[in-house]
Formats: structure tokens, C-alpha cells, sequence
């Protein structure tokens, strides 16, 4: 049995932190967590490293966990002061990864949410926001279309509750605004609504926050580039020459001089086609080499290459990421496309 981050939060809700009458994980107080094989490291955040509760946590964390998963599991809790972790509403997020493209249609919601469906897999905890709004997708790509998530008042203000699926927090513009409205909202309005999916949001302590951008270099963009630390830009491309003019358009904008955002890489979506009774042919239906290309002119690694499937498309739209369905080999792809990602953020 393999353990997963859902199994290891659920078995810590049962761990209460009585000073405050809640239990830990939904206080925010679980950091991290790191699952290699029967190996549990957790960290966890108290108000002061020299409070009595810490060692009567200590203990009731790994006695729940050695009930619920099992005696032989191991694990290792590392206490850790509030004032290491920092404040503000983005602190418990980890690396923000955008995933960008100049042009639309390539796949960046298709790769943004197999990338974190795959992340999550490899014991990761993750969110996904999509910042599009125009044309959101993640709703539909995550099967919660049509649902509201929670909202809590925090000082007298709104925060709104990611929902999650697949145990990835989701929030999205399009569970608030129906797409033919917005057509009306202004960029200041826009960006205004992305603003507070971000900040005004419980996105707690995450290791990834998955960002599925709008095409092209608008407003969005540049709010998010200017105004939020973000740990890494992915970028979707075609491998046909005139998609990669506009994905590296997009490129420069966040690679400036006063932003230095990294670009972690490239992703060549629809990279070619294998018909399913002749497996072991290729057809490049949009050509072939402009991926490489780009790579090579802005020195970073092509990630991945994603050949055309019907079961990516169909995955997508019917709620279900492929990378869920560890059976189908795409989704094999995608696990070693959000190897890689983490490879290079841990360069960084
Ligand atoms: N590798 C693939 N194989 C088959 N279908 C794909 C693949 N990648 C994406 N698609 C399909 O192509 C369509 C466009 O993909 P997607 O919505 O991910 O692109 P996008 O870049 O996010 O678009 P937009 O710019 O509108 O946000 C979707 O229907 C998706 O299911
Ligand atoms: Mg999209």
C-alpha cells in the first residue's frame, strides 16, 4: 500500500491543539509533509518553539499516524516557530509555477492540470488557479463545474476556500463570473478578481500553487509578474514555428531585466500523432523542431513532449485529468514532465 498525502492529512485531523480547539490541519499549523515510502516527515507550526504543547503533539502525531497507517511506518515531526514560517496570505505556498503561453489553444490548461494532478501524485500537496477568465477551463477539467467554493470571514473580510478534488485545492474566475459577463469587466476589474484569488484566498501550506494563465501578455500577466514571487514560468508550446512567436513574446515579457521570473522550460504539446493501430508511427502534424529551437535561443531544456491523444482531450473534458489514470502511458509523460519541473525548481 502506498501512502498518500490525503490518507496522512486526514489521519491529522484527528490531532487536536486544545489552546485553540482545533485540530492542526485545519488550523494551518501542518507546514509540510514528505512521503518516501513508509517514511512520514511533517512539520509543523507553533506559535512558540518552547510551548508545552509541542511535545504532547509530537506524540500524538506519530501515535495516530503508527495507528492509522500502520506500526512500521516511521516518522519524524520537526517542530518549527511561527516567525521562521513568515505571515501574509501567499506564505505557506511554496513555489508558484505559472503556466504560460502567448498563444491559445496550445494545451496550457490541459498541461497546467496534469501537471498538478501529477505533482500531487508524487506526494506533493497542490493547488491550481486558473487566472483565466475569459475562458476558464479548470472547472471543467476537475469535474466542479457549477459548484461555489466556501467563504470564511477572516477580520472582517471575505476568504474564499479552495475546493478540492483529486486532493488538489481549486479555485477558479469562473466559479464566480459566467464567462459572458465578464466580457463586460474591465482590465482593472479583471485584475482586481485575480488579485483576490490569490491573496483573499485559504490556500494554506502548499508545496506547488499551479497557476493556468490566459494566452497572450495582457494585464494578468503583468500583475502577476510584477506583484507576486513567482518561482518559475512552464511554457506551452506547438512545435509550429508561428506558435513559438508568440510563446516567446511571452517569454521576454516575464524574463525582463526588473522581473526575473526563470523560465523552468518548455513543454512541446501536440508534439505529433500515433494512431492506435500503428503504435509505432509518428506523424508530425505540425512539424517538428521548433520546440528545440526556441529552447536553444532562450537556453532552457524542452520538459516534455505530449504527443495528441483523444484520451487528453477527452480526459478534459470529462472532468478527469488523464494523469490520473496511471494505466495510460500519456500519463507517464506527464509524471516525468512534474519530475523534471521539481528537478529545476530545486535548482534554482
Ligand atoms: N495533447 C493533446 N491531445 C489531444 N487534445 C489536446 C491535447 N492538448 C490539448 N488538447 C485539447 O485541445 C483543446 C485546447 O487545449 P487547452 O484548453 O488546454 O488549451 P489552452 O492553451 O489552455 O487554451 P486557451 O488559450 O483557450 O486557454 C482542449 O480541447 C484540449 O482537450
Ligand atoms: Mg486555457
Amino acid at each position: 500500500m502506498t501512502i498518500t498525502r490525503e490518507q496522512v492529512t486526514t489521519a491529522l485531523k484527528q490531532v487536536i491543539f486544545f489552546a485553540k480547539a482545533n485540530n492542526i490541519v485545519e488550523l494551518g499549523m501542518v507546514h509540510d509533509i514528505e512521503i518516501k515510502g513508509k517514511e512520514i516527515k511533517i512539520s509543523i507550526v507553533f506559535p512558540k518553539l518552547d510551548d508545552p504543547a509541542v511535545g504532547i503533539i509530537y506524540n500524538s502525531v506519530v501515535k495516530t499516524l503508527k495507528t492509522e497507517l500502520g506500526d512500521d511506518v516511521s516518522v519524524d515531526v520537526k517542530p518549527i516557530a511561527e516567525k521562521e514560517v513568515g505571515q501574509g496570505p501567499l506564505s505557506g505556498v511554496k513555489n508558484i509555477i505559472a503556466v504560460i503561453s502567448g498563444k491559445g489553444g496550445v494545451g496550457k490548461s490541459t498541461v497546467a492540470a496534469n501537471l498538478a494532478v501529477s505533482l500531487a501524485k508524487a506526494g506533493n500537496s497542490v493547488g491550481i488557479l486558473d487566472a483565466d477568465i475569459m475562458g476558464p477551463s479548470v472547472p471543467i477539467m476537475f469535474g466542479v463545474e457549477g459548484e461555489t467554493p466556501g467563504v470564511l470571514e477572516r477580520e472582517g473580510k471575505p476568504i474564499m476556500l479552495p475546493l478540492e478534488k483529486y486532493g488538489i485545492k481549486i479555485l477558479s474566475l469562473g466559479f464566480f463570473v459566467k464567462p459572458d459577463q465578464a466580457l463586460m469587466w474591465r482590465g482593472s476589474m479583471i485584475n482586481n478578481a485575480f488579485n483576490q484569488l490569490m491573496t483573499d484566498s485559504e490556500w494554506g501550506n502548499l508545496d506547488f500553487l499551479v497557476i493556468d494563465m490566459p494566452p497572450g501578455t495582457g494585464d494578468i500577466q503583468l500583475t502577476l509578474a510584477q506583484s507576486y514571487n513567482i518561482r518559475g514560468t512552464v511554457l506551452v508550446t506547438t512545435p509550429q514555428k508561428i506558435a513559438t512567436a508568440d510563446v516567446r513574446r511571452a517569454a521576454m515579457m516575464y524574463r525582463q531585466d526588473k522581473l526575473e521570473i526563470p523560465l523552468l522550460g518548455i513543454v512541446e504539446n501536440m508534439a505529433y500523432f500515433t494512431p492506435s493501430d500503428c503504435p509505432e508511427k509518428k506523424y508530425y502534424l505540425f512539424g517538428q523542431g521548433a520546440g528545440d529551437e526556441l529552447a536553444k535561443e532562450l537556453d532552457i531544456p524542452v520538459l516534455g513532449r505530449i504527443p495528441i491523444v483523444e484520451k487528453i482531450r477527452e480526459g478534459g473534458d470529462t472532468g478527469k485529468p488523464i494523469a490520473m489514470d496511471e494505466s495510460n502511458p500519456i500519463s507517464k509523460a506527464f509524471a516525468e514532465l512534474a519530475v523534471k519541473i521539481k528537478e529545476r525548481v530545486e535548482a534554482l
